[in-house]
């Protein structure tokens, strides 16, 4: 069994400041194994306190407090081991927003890199092929899949340059050096009305895309977008975005096949 501890943040007013500040910040503990002890640096936790129902509250040895619950999706895909570097969140939302990829949809998506896009997208869609070149890649992106318990993912050791074997699926991602070799693919592998949706740190890449998918006749370039997600702090009245920020990921261009 699997299960997520957290540890709450914990904020005391220091008279000689004149504030409120954090004395115990916030930690969130993965148990792989709840049949032994779990070690922590406030101490540890006994398996019989793992077993107990979500929402519990467990103390340690020392006598810290805990919050228990079952891990979701979202706690073990933060756990993915990530090789090539992976598409953020805020990215993978606008994509599905952006689609309406649902239960029924077929999805192609290159390269498979750390599995990551792949995963997230196979939670939603009916199936996904994912295609990757480099073969020392290929163990993790498997087990990757295995820790999510996904099966209707399939990775292709192939290169995507080369082709998709597939044709009228309903989106094609791309995640690639060079995403312009690709387009006449994507293409052809998707559905009339479906889309192509290209992810690209660099604007040499999203110029050479677009170019690519300029000279498509089948293709309809719809927009370029690159999504800035800004976070925010909250200590007593001071609310205020963060002073540092995650910054540039990604551009996102949309493609829709029309003919
Ligand atoms: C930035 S990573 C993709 C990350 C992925 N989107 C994720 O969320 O985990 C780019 C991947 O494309 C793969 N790649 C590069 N050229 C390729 C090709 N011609 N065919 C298939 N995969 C390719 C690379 O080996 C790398 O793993």
């Amino acid at each position: 069994m699997e299960r997520i501890l957290i540890l709450r943040e914990k904020k005391e007013f220091m008279p000689e400041l004149d504030r409120t500040v954090t004395t115990v910040k916030s930690k969130q503990y993965f148990v792989k194994d709840t049949s032994k002890g779990f070690h922590t640096t406030f101490g540890v936790i006994q398996p019989a306190e793992l077993q107990k129902p979500d929402g519990s509250v467990i103390k340690s040895d020392q006598g810290k407090e805990f919050i228990l619950f079952s891990p979701q999706f979202i706690d073990k895909y933060k756990r993915l081991r990530k090789l090539p570097q992976t598409i953020p969140l805020k990215d993978i939302g606008f994509i599905i927003a952006e689609t309406g990829i649902n239960k029924d949809s077929v999805v192609l998506d290159a390269g498979a890199g750390s599995g990551a896009l792949a995963a997230s997208l196979a939670r939603i869609a009916k199936k996904v092929a994912t295609y990757e070149i480099r073969p020392d890649f290929v163990a993790n992106i498997k087990e990757n899949f295995a820790s999510l318990g996904l099966e209707n993912i399939e990775l292709k050791e192939k290169n995507v340059y080369e082709g998709f074997d597939e044709q009228t699926a309903d989106l094609v991602t791309l995640d690639l050096p060079e995403p312009w070799k690709a387009v006449e693919h994507a293409a052809k592998a998707v559905k009339v009305g479906g889309f192509i949706i290209n992810y690209s740190p660099s604007v040499p890449q999203v110029m050479d895309f677009v170019a690519a998918v300029r000279k498509n006749q089948h293709l309809l370039l719809v927009k370029t977008v690159e999504q800035i997600e800004r976070l925010w702090e909250f200590e007593d009245r001071r609310v205020r975005p963060k002073s540092i920020s995650i910054g540039h990921s990604g551009f996102l261009t949309v493609v829709r096949r029309i003919t």
